[in-house]
C-alpha cells in the first residue's frame, strides 16, 4: 500500500541474448534493445532497478487480436487491452491504414484558430454519443490532459458566471485522474503525490464506492444505503469547505484505483441532485470508462447520469495513435460563444488529424462489430467465470462490470484481514506479477488500495477467453497461496 508503482514483471534478458529473429522491426537484437534500454530508457511508474539489476525488462514486439508477443516470441493473452486502451483489439490493418492515409493527406495542422475536417468530424461524432446535452469538444492527447482540461474549464466558467471564489474540486480516495499538476489534484492516492508537493491547491477527498470495505469506512448496512452515504459525504464535504467555493465534483463511474468499483444503486441520481443543489460541476472521468469498456459509449449513459462534462481518451483511438478530449455541455459552453472570449488553453498535438482519422475509423468498427452490444451481453458471463475464484482461499472479492474486473486478495476470507506492506510487496511483486506474466496471462497487479488484480480484455472476446483467463488465474493464485 506505500508503493505507486505499477507492479512490472521483470524480463530474463539472458534466454534470449543474441536473439535477433524476435525484435519486431527494430534493427537491434534482443540483447542490444535491453543494453539500450538500460542505458537510456526511463519507463513510466517503475522501478529502473529492474534494469538496473540486469534482469532486464519485457519488450513487447507485436499484436494481433487479444494476444501480444514478447521479443523472445513468447505468446500472452492480453488481459488489460495494453493499458485498459486496445479495445478493439491489436493488429487491426484498417486502422494502420487510416493513420497511412491521413498522414500522407495531412499529417499535422493545428486547431489553434484552424480546424481540420477529421478533427470536426469527430467532434460530431463524440456529441452524438455522449448523454444529453454534451455537445461540445475540447480535445487534448490524453486522458490526464482532459481532466486538466476540465479542472481549468470548471474554474474559468465560475469566474464567468460572477462566482469567482468557486475553485476547489473534489474526488474520491484512491482515485487515479493522472499525472499534471492539476490532475494530480484531483489525484487522490497521497504516495503518488506526497513527492511533488505542494501540487494544485485545492483538492478535496471523499469516501470511494467500495462496498466490501464500507465497513472500514464506517458504515454497514445495504449497498443501496451505502450509495446514499457514500453520495452524501459529498455534500457533507461541499458544506465543510463551503458551496461558493466549489466548483467540481470528478468521478470515475467505476473507479479503476483501488480495483474497480461500480457504483451502488442510486449513487448517482444523488449526486446529481447535490451537484444540482450546491451548484457544483459533475466531471465523469471516463479515461477507461468510455468507449465500450462498461458496454457503452460512455458508462454514465450505462448508469444512467447525465455529467457536465465527461474526460475521456484511451479507447476512442483502441490505441492505435493518442488522444484524449473533454466533452462539455451546452450550459458550460455558452459564456464562450460571445464577443471576445476564448478559453486560453490548448495543446499542439490536440485533435491531431492521424489521432482523429484513427478515432472515426476505430468508431466504425466498434458499430460494425456491435463491440458494446458484446460485453453487454458477455460481461454477466465474465462476472460469474471470475466468482469461481471465489473458492480460492486467497480471493476475498470478485467486483466491477462490463469488461472491467478486479479480484481483491486477502489474507483471511473471514475477517477481509488484507497483507501488510511487505507480504504485499513479495506477493505482487515478488510474485503475482511475473507469476501471472510467466502463465501467458498481462494483466494488473496493483497495490494503489488494497491489493488486486485488475482485467480488461479487448472487447471482442467472449466466454471461451474468460474461462481461459480464469484458468491461469486460478493456478497462478493457488500457488501464490502457497507461497505465503
Ligand atoms: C480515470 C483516469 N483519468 C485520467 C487518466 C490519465 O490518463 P493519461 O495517462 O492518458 O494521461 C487515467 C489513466 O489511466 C485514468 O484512468
Amino acid at each position: 500500500m506505500t508503493t505507486t508503482e505499477q507492479a512490472v514483471p521483470v524480463g530474463d534478458s539472458s534466454k534470449s541474448a543474441g536473439n535477433s529473429q524476435s525484435s519486431g522491426s527494430s534493427k537491434f537484437n534482443e540483447r542490444e534493445l535491453q543494453q539500450k534500454a538500460k542505458d537510456h530508457l526511463w519507463m513510466h511508474f517503475a522501478r529502473q532497478s529492474v534494469m538496473e539489476d540486469g534482469a532486464g525488462v519485457p519488450i513487447i514486439v507485436k499484436g494481433e487480436g487479444h494476444h501480444i508477443w514478447d521479443s523472445n516470441g513468447k505468446k500472452y493473452f492480453d488481459g488489460l487491452s495494453g493499458l485498459f486502451v486496445v479495445n478493439a483489439g491489436h493488429g487491426r490493418r484498417r486502422l494502420a491504414e487510416a493513420a497511412a492515409r491521413q498522414a500522407e493527406e495531412l499529417a499535422f495542422f493545428p486547431i489553434w484558430s484552424y480546424a481540420h475536417p477529421n478533427a470536426i468530424e469527430l467532434a460530431d461524432r463524440l456529441a452524438s454519443y455522449a448523454p444529453g446535452d454534451l455537445n461540445r469538444v475540447f480535445f487534448s492527447t490524453g486522458g490526464g490532459e482532459a481532466v486538466e482540461t476540465a479542472f481549468k474549464l470548471a474554474k474559468y466558467y465560475w469566474k464567468l458566471q460572477g462566482r469567482p471564489t468557486k475553485h476547489k474540486v473534489i474526488s474520491r480516495n484512491v482515485a487515479y485522474h493522472g499525472t499534471p499538476q492539476g490532475a494530480l489534484a484531483i489525484t487522490g492516492i497521497p504516495a503518488m503525490k506526497e513527492m511533488f508537493e505542494p501540487v494544485t491547491p485545492g483538492g478535496f477527498r471523499v469516501p470511494n464506492t467500495n462496498y466490501y470495505r464500507a465497513e472500514e469506512m464506517g458504515f454497514t448496512g445495504s449497498e443501496e444505503a451505502f450509495g446514499q452515504w457514500a453520495a452524501n459525504r459529498i455534500e457533507e464535504m461541499i458544506q465543510f469547505e463551503g458551496p461558493e467555493t466549489v466548483a467540481a465534483i470528478f468521478l470515475e463511474p467505476v473507479q479503476n484505483s483501488g480495483g474497480c468499483f461500480p457504483p451502488p444503486p442510486g449513487y448517482f441520481k444523488r449526486v446529481r441532485e447535490i451537484c444540482d443543489q450546491y451548484d457544483v460541476l459533475l466531471v465523469a472521468d471516463e479515461v477507461i470508462t468510455g468507449f465500450g469498456r462498461i458496454g457503452n459509449w460512455f458508462a454514465s449513459t450505462t448508469y444512467g447520469f447525465q455529467p457536465d462534462m465527461i474526460t475521456c481518451a484511451k479507447g476512442m483511438t483502441s490505441g492505435y495513435s493518442p488522444i484524449g478530449a473533454t466533452i462539455v455541455s451546452d450550459r458550460l459552453y455558452e459564456p464562450f460563444k460571445h464577443g471576445t472570449t476564448s478559453f486560453y488553453h490548448g495543446y499542439t498535438f490536440g485533435g491531431h488529424p492521424v489521432s482523429a482519422a484513427v478515432a472515426l475509423a476505430n468508431l466504425d468498427i466498434f458499430e460494425e462489430e456491435k463491440l458494446n452490444e458484446n460485453v453487454r451481453k458477455n460481461s454477466p458471463i465474465f462476472r460469474s467465470t471470475l466468482e469461481k475464484l471465489k473458492d480460492l482461499p486467497i480471493v476475498g472479492d470478485v467486483r466491477g462490470d462490463g469488461y472491467f474486473f478486479g479480484i481483491e486478495l486477502v489474507k483471511d476470507k473471514e475477517t477481509k484481514e488484507t497483507f501488510n506492506d511487505d507480504e504485499s510487496e513479495r506477493l505482487l511483486r515478488g510474485f503475482l506479477s511475473k507469476g501471472l506474466f510467466d502463465a501467458g496471462l498481462y494483466c494488473r497487479a496493483d497495490d494503489r488500495g488494497d491489493p488486486v488484480v485488475q482485467l480488461a480484455p479487448p472487447l471482442t472476446v467472449g466466454p471461451a477467453e474468460f474461462d481461459e483467463i480464469e484458468g491461469i488465474l486460478r493456478g497462478v493464485l493457488t500457488e501464490a497461496w502457497s507461497r505465503l
